[in-house]
């Protein structure tokens, strides 16, 4: 335990560049993999090049863990935020979003499935990559919100176990700066291999998310190395005949996504958010008959 803090300090103090090319963590399986994803741009697992800028906040994130959450809170009420009791939770995610921006790590969620032989729950981070735009007329745009697209797009690969787990899932998002916390439930989709083509949009945002993949991050999709199987010998580094950057080796272009890359959506129905700082909780809800989002603020 001593030595995976260890690391992961070493990896939160290393700076962005070489975080944009790869990031040490996702070997934990292997821990030999860790120094080598820091000092390479070998494919690793590369969820992580999505914007992040650099962040003065090592010593501030560490204290963070020990601060209990009744000390954020504010009794205070003189300088109530005006926006709380106003706004949607799609308009107050896109305020925190805003805020945190420049916070490293700040787009990465929690979601939440359920292994349903087990009928146990399974969580794990992954990066979020923005809200999926559709056209106003397609039916995955329904659930827009102050005409602000409502679906999450994530990417994951389809030899991961989530991808057979529940077909709906929960995703937890914390805004360490400004203490708040999204819970957004509902429908995931997985879109590509054997479930792409059928919808052009759907086709398309996942081409799109593609092409905007760093090149490690592509490179990993290649890689013939089944994630979570027990690593060997063989498995033990990288795949070695992935193609480089996941491009074309001549003309450099970034090949078609291989049948695992997945683009991930989560259409959210139910979100619940609480503010600590103003002790402020919402219950967001969106009614399919009506077609529309409303809010009630219900007790912290
Ligand atoms: C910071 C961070 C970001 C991650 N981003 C992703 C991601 O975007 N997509 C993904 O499938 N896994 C991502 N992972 C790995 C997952 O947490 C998880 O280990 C992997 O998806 C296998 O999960 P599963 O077996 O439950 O499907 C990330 C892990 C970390 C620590
Ligand atoms: C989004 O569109 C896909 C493909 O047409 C469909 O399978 C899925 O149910 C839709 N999701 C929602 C929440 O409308
Ligand atoms: C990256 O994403 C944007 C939209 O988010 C899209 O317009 C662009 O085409 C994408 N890039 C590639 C190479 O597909």
């Amino acid at each position: 335990m001593m030595l995976l803090r260890r690391l992961l300090m070493l990896y939160f103090s290393i700076t962005s560049s070489a975080l944009t090319r790869n990031i040490g963590v996702f070997g934990l399986t292997a821990f030999s993999r860790i120094p080598l994803s820091l000092s390479t741009s070998s494919a690793g697992q590369n969820f992580c090049e999505a914007k992040m800028s650099n962040s003065p906040t090592t010593a501030a994130e560490a204290s963070d863990e020990t601060t209990h959450t009744r000390d954020l809170q504010q009794q205070d009420t003189k300088d109530k935020d005006p926006e709380l009791g106003q706004k949607s939770w799609r308009s107050l995610i896109e305020i925190s979003m805003a805020r945190s921006r420049k916070i490293r790590g700040s787009n990465y969620v929690q979601l939440a499935t359920v292994d349903l032989e087990a009928m146990e729950p399974r969580c794990r981070t992954v990066v979020f990559r923005g809200f999926q735009k559709f056209p106003a007329d397609h039916k995955n745009n329904s659930g827009a919100c102050d005409d602000l697209s409502t679906v999450l797009k994530m990417c994951t690969d389809a030899r991961s176990r989530k991808v057979q787990e529940s077909p709906a899932g929960e995703i937890v998002w914390w805004f360490a700066k400004s203490s708040e916390q999204y819970r957004m439930r509902g429908k995931l989709l997985y879109v590509g291999g054997q479930n792409d083509g059928d919808d052009p949009e759907l086709s398309k945002a996942r081409k799109e998310l593609w092409g905007n993949l760093s090149d490690p991050a592509r490179e990993s999709f290649f890689d013939q190395n089944v994630p979570g199987a027990p690593t060997t010998k063989t498995t033990a580094t990288n795949d070695e005949s992935a193609p480089a950057g996941g491009r074309d080796a001549s003309a450099g272009k970034p090949l078609p996504p291989p049948d695992n890359f997945l683009l991930m959506l989560l259409f959210p129905h139910h979100v619940d958010y609480l503010n600590l700082k103003e002790n402020y909780r919402q219950v967001d809800t969106f009614s399919k008959d009506e077609s529309s989002w409303s809010f009630q603020q219900v007790n912290a």
